[in-house]
This record gives C-alpha cells, sequence and structure tokens, in this order.
C-alpha cells in the first residue's frame, strides 16, 4: 500500500494522482467466481444446454450417442475446407412432451466464415482493421476477437436470419431477439417468433467460438452460425397445431402438402381434433436419480404419440420424512381418432405400473 505502483495480474502500474482503487476491490480481480465449478454464477453461466448430459439425451452406450443438434456437424465440414454451408438433419433430444416438443427433430444448420478481407473491404476507410486482437471476454464479445469485427458479423449474421424469415413469411411477423447461452457461440442469441399469442424459439444461433474455428484449421477467420428447428418453422408457416402431426401416415394429413411447386401458399386444414381425456398420477420419488425426462421417456415409450402432452401440477415435500411427492397431468389425445376411456385406463395403469418398476417410485394411486 505505500509502494508507488500498483499490482494487478503480474504487471505494474505507476501511481499518480488519479489512482484510487483499494487493495479490497483489487484483491478481487482475477476471482473468476463464473469459472469456480459448482459456484451460482458457474451454474448460470453454464446454464442448461442440452449438451451432452445423460438426463436430455440418448446414448447407445459410453462412446456413442444420437446427435441432439446439427451443430455437432460444424467442426467437421470447416475442416473439410468449407466455409458457408447449410446441413440438414434429424436430431434427439429426451424433453418435455407438449405440442411444440417431441423428441426426434429436425434441424438446419448454417455457418459462414469470414476472411479480414470479406468482412471489411465494404467499409469505408477500412484498411486497417482487424479481425483479432487480445483483450478479455465481456458479455458482447470473446477475448480474441475486436468489437469492429464482432460487431459487422452480429449485424449480418441477424440481418441474414431477419430476411430469411421476410422471405418465407412475408412482412409483418413479430420476431424477437434475445440473448442466451451455447457452448459453441458468443455472444449467443435466440430468434423467437409470435406463434397463436405465445413467443416460440425457431433458432439459436451466435458468434462463432474461435477456439472450435481454429482447431478446424480456419484460423485466419471469423464466422457466425445458426440453428433453425424445422418443425417450429413450418408449423408456423402451414398452421400446424401439432408437432407429432409430422409423423403422421394418414392421407389427410400428407395430401394437403401436395402441390405444383414449393412456394404455393398452403394452410393446413385440421383434421378434426378428437376429445382429449386426462388422467393424473402422483407417486413419491426415490431419495436419489430421478430425473423429470426419465418420465417423461417412460411416457413417451408406453402412450406412444397418444400422449398430447405431460405436465407436472404439484410438488410436495413431506414435512417429515422429507420425501418427495410428484403429480403430473397426462394428457392423451389421438391426432386421427377417438380414444375410448378403456384404452386410456390400460395405457395409464401400464405407466404407472413401469414407473415404480424402472424408476423406482412409489406410487400413490
Ligand atoms: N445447436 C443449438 C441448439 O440446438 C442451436 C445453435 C446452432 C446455436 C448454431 C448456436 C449456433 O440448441
Amino acid at each position: 500500500p505505500c509502494s508507488n505502483t500498483v499490482e494487478l495480474l503480474g504487471k505494474s502500474y505507476p501511481q499518480d494522482d488519479y489512482s484510487n482503487v483499494t487493495e479490497k476491490i483489487l484483491s478481487k480481480v482475477g476471482k473468476n467466481l463464473h469459472n469456480r465449478k459448482h459456484h451460482p454464477l458457474w451454474l448460470i453461466k453454464e446454464q442448461n444446454h442440452a449438451s451432452r448430459r445423460k438426463e436430455d439425451n440418448y446414448y447407445l452406450n459410453r462412446d456413442h450417442m444420437l446427435r441432439a443438434h446439427t451443430s455437432a456437424h460444424q467442426w467437421d465440414l470447416i475442416h473439410s475446407g468449407l466455409d458457408a454451408f447449410l446441413a440438414v438433419g434429424d436430431v434427439y433430444r429426451r424433453d418435455t412432451i407438449d405440442n411444440t416438443h417431441y423428441p426426434v427433430f429436425h434441424q438446419m444448420e448454417g455457418v459462414r466464415l469470414f476472411s479480414c478481407h470479406e468482412l471489411f473491404s465494404s467499409i469505408k476507410d477500412g484498411e486497417g482493421l482487424q479481425l483479432f486482437e487480445q483483450g478479455h471476454r465481456t458479455a458482447h464479445k470473446q477475448e480474441c476477437h475486436t468489437m469492429e469485427a464482432v460487431r459487422l458479423v452480429e449485424f449480418n449474421l441477424k440481418q441474414v436470419l431477419t430476411k430469411l424469415m421476410t422471405h418465407i413469411f412475408g412482412d409483418g411477423l413479430q420476431v424477437r431477439w434475445v440473448d442466451c447461452y451455447f457452448p459453441f457461440t458468443h455472444p449467443s442469441f435466440e430468434m423467437e417468433i409470435n406463434f397463436q399469442g405465445e413467443w416460440m424459439e425457431v433458432l439459436g444461433c451466435g458468434v462463432m467460438e474461435q477456439q472450435l474455428v481454429n482447431s478446424a484449421g480456419a484460423q485466419d477467420k471469423i464466422g457466425w452460425a445458426f440453428g433453425l428447428g424445422l418443425e417450429r418453422l413450418a408449423m408456423i408457416l402451414y398452421d400446424i397445431p401439432d408437432i407429432r402431426l409430422f409423423w403422421s401416415e394418414d392421407e389427410r394429413f400428407l395430401k394437403q402438402f401436395i402441390g405444383p411447386h414449393i412456394w404455393q401458399k398452403i394452410k393446413f386444414q385440421p383434421l378434426s381434433r378428437y376429445p382429449p381425456l386426462i388422467n393424473d398420477i402422483s407417486f413419491w420419488l426415490p431419495s436419489e436419480t430421478y430425473s423429470q425426462n426419465d418420465f417423461y421417456d417412460l411416457v413417451r415409450t408406453i402412450g406412444g404419440d397418444l400422449i398430447e402432452k405431460v405436465v407436472l401440477l404439484d410438488e410436495f415435500a413431506h414435512p417429515k420424512t422429507k420425501k418427495v411427492s410428484h403429480c403430473y397431468r397426462i394428457i392423451y389425445r389421438h391426432p386421427e381418432r377417438t380414444l375410448t376411456q378403456d384404452e386410456v385406463h390400460r395405457i395409464h395403469q401400464a405407466i404407472e405400473e413401469s414407473a415404480v418398476r424402472e424408476l423406482g417410485v412409489e406410487g400413490r394411486f
């Protein structure tokens, strides 16, 4: 404190009449709470991207899983020498059950890389601008990117995606951008579209993590990436109310999309909606190793496409035993015919039995 330099992270700074930082403040620099494993700031930063967690993914075995997103191919495609591409594929996730979620869906991945010249050549007096610098990571950019480069890449990304949406849907669509987190982009965003009065996420995107780009051999470039959910977009474009319909083999569904060219306007005429049947299920959770997706998966396995939606109605911890009980509402509805209570009852019972057997819950049936 009585010296006339300030020491910070191995560097010295001479003190002058502007110096006002205190020892206490200096001692916080470099703590990086957000990088300390299991710290709440780390937790909130890591958030819940599906990545590779067992609860969220389908594993064939320890070494092999079904891909949870088309981003899994970014690295290989860049490595093969491409600097702009689209890739489409089916993807698999364990997730909640409702009209916009299904454990198998389809994504389109888009990646675009820019050299320094490509990014800045159209900028007036932009000759001296650089893609890279050694700085620090902020909410808006990665440590190795210049602010100018990130601004342009982000602007281009959002413009391309907004134009894509206008191209598909015409004007008048309500769109909003939400900041978010992905492990392979920074900064990251989600686009949401207003669909039947609710905001629905249709894509994730962002500036690619430079480490990924570098290790794939494109270290002189900066890039953006997006991944869009094809079902979600098709639901909006054609007015398809339920994601299960994509798997229908019913002619009344399929033939509505046959036409002379891909751009003809199609509004899906709903097959008549059959009445839902509602049954609840309550149980005490086993003391550990229960994940809600285990239950959702089990319900799907037994109920198949008769399951329209599952909601956690109530969660309750017993004050004495500390045991936790969940009550779920299962909404059964066949997309193409009327279900009988008998039929549903049998399925519901099978779900109860299997939950006890497979998940170790204690029924409150
Ligand atoms: N793969 C991400 C997801 O499915 C979406 C995404 C793609 C985000 C590309 C950023 C860049 O959740």
